[in-house]
């Protein structure tokens, strides 16, 4: 793939950045700001060349046209304190107040377009509309670099048509997940362990399906444990249950039996009387959960033998939490599992937090980024990754490069 490096002499040169800016919000404030974090190495590379920096991301999933509470206008504050330069903000997405943003822009000055998904050519099934709509972005600038890795895996117009269009190149961001993402999937050193936990088996069949032919040792937790508990036949009281989905965990767990890979499943569950912060909690037994209530985290023991399974892995990927570690009474298995990678980090093993819910919780569990080998700012575009499918967003600039 072609580097920002080989787009040449950027000076006075408006170039169009894809980010992924989909961060999530409380009302206007900014609850994790990691995404906007991880986008400034390129941003600030572009500024500090003289180009004219025209980014244009997405918010969420509206509906093809503006709708206030998914304004980027929350980030296009922040990315200006974090930038310590202004971001001036177009009104629209590709119309007059774009054009005459970017028109107004001098080399070394950024703004940012809104909402991509309010125009509903962006993320269109047809292709001419996604074309056209390409083309419109096109117009503002004289290069693209696309730096949205939590995109990739979208056939949109603003990650994979617009490419198609303008000089295109990678930047740093993007380049650094997949150069890691690739060291973790393709040989990786063993033993290679990865952790799942998020709510549902449903969005990481693939996934699994995909490790039960790689990884030495799955380790899984959180919400889709229970659909892995039901599978062996245990009651798993109100817990999440994706009941649809347990025939396939069954098979899921022949196969890694015939492969010779370890399913580790937790022994000890905190099971709670309602999904609340302050809720009547215990540990039980994960063969003994009582009727009429739910697990939200993994227990102790179990946490202890996550750890061990990580401690001695010489590659981990870890994907979705524990369990409902925005309660602190049920953060303890997501921080034992964070903490288990940082102890193997530091005996050399190479780790990934993969996924927008584990990235936020070793932020907000207080973890050093830098204790990680790398932390995807991809959800759906990690798991993608991992599942080995082809990413469009990256696919458009391998091609290109060939061409
Ligand atoms: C994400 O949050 O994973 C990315 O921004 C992609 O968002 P999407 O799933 O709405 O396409």
């Amino acid at each position: 793939m072609k580097t920002i490096e080989d787009l040449g002499d950027l000076r006075g040169t408006r170039v169009l950045v894809r980010s992924d800016f989909n961060v999530p919000l409380d009302g206007t404030t900014i609850t994790d700001d990691g995404r906007i974090r991880a986008a400034l190495p390129t941003l600030t590379a572009l500024l500090e060349a003289g180009a004219r920096v025209v980014v244009t991301a997405h918010l969420g999933r509206p509906k093809g046209a503006p709708e206030a509470k998914y304004s980027l206008a929350p980030v296009a504050a922040r990315l200006g304190e974090l930038l310590g330069r202004p971001v001036a903000l177009a009104q629209d997405v590709v119309g007059e107040s774009a054009r005459e943003t970017v028109a107004g822009l001098a080399d070394g000055e950024i703004a940012l377009l809104e909402n991509i998904r309010f125009d509903a050519r962006e993320t269109s099934k047809v292709e001419a509309e996604r074309q056209e709509l390409a083309g419109e972005l096109a117009a503002l600038a004289d290069a693209f670099v696309s730096d949205g890795f939590g995109v990739v895996h979208r056939k949109q117009a603003s990650v994979y048509d617009v490419a198609l269009q303008l000089p295109s190149a990678v930047g740093s961001l993007v380049l650094n997940e997949v150069d890691s993402l690739r060291r973790a999937t393709e040989d990786p050193e063993r033993p290679y362990v990865v952790v799942l936990g998020g709510s549902k088996v449903s969005d990481k069949l693939g996934v699994i399906a995909n490790l039960l032919t790689k990884a030495d040792r799955l380790l899984i937790g959180g919400g889709m444990v229970f659909t892995f508990l039901a599978a062996k036949g245990y009651s798993v009281g109100t817990s999440l249950l994706e009941e649809d989905q347990v025939e396939t965990v069954k098979g899921y767990l022949t196969t890694a039996e015939e492969r010779g890979v370890e399913i580790v499943l937790p022994t000890d569950i905190v099971v709670a009387d309602s999904f609340a912060a302050d809720a009547p909690h215990d540990v039980v037994a994960a063969d003994a959960m009582p009727e009429g209530r739910m697990g939200l985290d993994i227990g102790p023991e179990s946490a202890e033998l996550f750890a061990s399974k990580i401690r001695d892995a010489r590659t981990i990927v870890w994907n979705g939490p524990m369990g409902v570690f925005e309660f602190e009474a049920f953060a303890a298995g997501t921080r034992a599992v964070a903490q288990a990678m940082v102890d193997a980090g530091q005996d050399g093993a190479f780790s990934i937090v993969g996924g927008g819910d584990s990235a936020a919780a070793v932020r907000q569990l207080g973890f050093d980024e830098a204790g990680f080998g790398h932390i995807s700012t991809g959800g759906g575009a990690s798991l993608e990754f991992l599942e080995g499918k082809e990413l469009p967003g990256i696919a458009v600039l391998e091609q290109k490069t060939e061409q």
